[in-house]
């Protein structure tokens, strides 16, 4: 367990000081968004099993940009052998969350990983057009379907999400950006100029919000790494929920606004949780762990079942501390513990395991 905590720990330091906390959630997302419940054997599901460090399907044009996360993870892999790839990219995007001002999110490591590329999905194997199954931004939609809230939920559903999980995740562009030369959703490249040629391609300039010497850490810290692209927020580094502050605020060209994140508000059953997210940031980071969480477990095969190293995490004051167990049936159980005395390390990382009996959980 000591490699998963230590690891963890550099994690959470590393994506603090190069500030890519959003292209880690990115990857961890899209090494999980092939699953397909339709299907039962493992690999073939799809899911977070580490394919995406592979070829082809780190070559997928929605991939576009990823390898930089990958190369960022190298260096873990080599010291944290013991570490599936699996499971690092996917404690990547837990601490990514976190070091942004996010909820501690409570994970599950042991999963396996893929031998080799043969084990990645083709890029029409979940029956859309190409990226094997990731969701397309805009028309014309890989699935066939004519408006994006169907589009969305005909692949969210395809992994076994709700409305409700879909709108929660969708709040992660809180964080992060869009480049010309990734997905191209946008006319802005990488840099603070409009640069051309050599693999850049933007078009326009960094936006006031994405140029550099712009303020959108969530502790108030100067710095954000590459600057360039367009932000769905003005504080991109702040995981919160101003996400969904988009129809209280006034219009703002300088900021993204894609289709499939329209359709969250313009579909009916879709706005209900997105105007819940709007007022609380509670509700968003309750719903946002849930289906974060399941999203890191979607396909993975644990070794043992139920997992090497299930976190318990401190959380706000030094007695409390919000946990979820995993009950021998497999059910996660979310708590809040107080205890008169939390052993720490003297940096402060809880190192005392809870175990509760499934019987002693309400
Ligand atoms: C709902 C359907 C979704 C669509 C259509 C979509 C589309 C996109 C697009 C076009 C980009 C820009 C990529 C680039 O040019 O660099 C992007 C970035 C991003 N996406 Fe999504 N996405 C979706 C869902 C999600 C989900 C479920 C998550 C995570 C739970 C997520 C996390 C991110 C993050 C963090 C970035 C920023 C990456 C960076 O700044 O490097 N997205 N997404």
């Amino acid at each position: 367990m000591e490699h998963y905590v230590k690891c963890r720990e550099e994690l959470l330091k590393f994506i603090d000081e190069n500030n890519c906390a959003p292209i880690m959630v990115r990857l961890a997302w899209h090494d999980s968004g092939n699953f397909d419940k339709r299907i039962s054997s493992w690999p073939e599901c799809g899911g977070a099993n580490g394919s995406i460090i592979h070829e082809p399907e780190i070559s997928y044009g929605a991939n576009a940009g990823l390898t930089k996360a990958v190369n960022f993870l190298k260096p873990f892999k080599q010291k944290y052998a013991a570490v599936s790839w699996a499971d690092l990219i996917q404690m990547a995007s837990a601490c990514a969350i976190q070091v942004t001002g996010g909820p501690i999110l409570p994970m599950k490591y042991g999963r396996v990983d893929v031998k080799d590329g043969s084990a990645c999905p083709g890029r029409t194997s979940r029956g859309t057009a190409d990226n094997a199954g990731l969701p397309d931004a805009m028309a014309p939609f890989g699935c066939g379907a004519k408006q994006p809230a169907t589009h969305l939920r005909n692949i969210f559903h395809r992994m076994g999400f709700d409305d409700e999980g879909i709108v929660a995740l969708s709040g992660a562009h809180t964080l992060g950006r869009a480049f010309q030369e990734r997905s191209g959703v946008v006319e802005n490249g990488y840099g603070d100029a409009k640069v051309q040629g050599m693999g850049f391609f933007g078009t326009a300039e960094a936006s006031p919000y994405t140029k550099s010497g712009c303020p959108v850490r969530h502790d108030g810290k100067a710095g954000f790494g590459m600057p360039g692209g367009k932000a769905w927020t003005s504080n991109w580094l702040t995981f919160d929920n101003s996400y969904f502050q988009f129809l209280k605020r006034s219009k703002d060209e300088n900021l993204l606004w894609l289709p499939t994140d329209a359709a969250l508000h313009e579909d009916p059953q879709f706005k209900v949780y997105f105007d819940r997210f709007a007022d609380s940031k509670d509700a968003f980071f309750d719903a946002y762990s849930k289906a974060h969480t399941k999203l890191s477990e979607l396909g993975s095969k644990f070794e043992p079942a139920g997992g090497t190293f299930n976190e318990v995490v401190e959380q706000g004051g030094k007695r409390t501390v919000e946990a979820a167990l995993r009950c021998k049936t497999g059910e996660l159980n979310y708590c809040r513990l107080t205890m008169e005395k939390v052993t720490t390390e003297p940096n402060g990382m809880l190192t005392q395991m809870l175990l509760l009996m499934p019987q002693d959980l309400d």
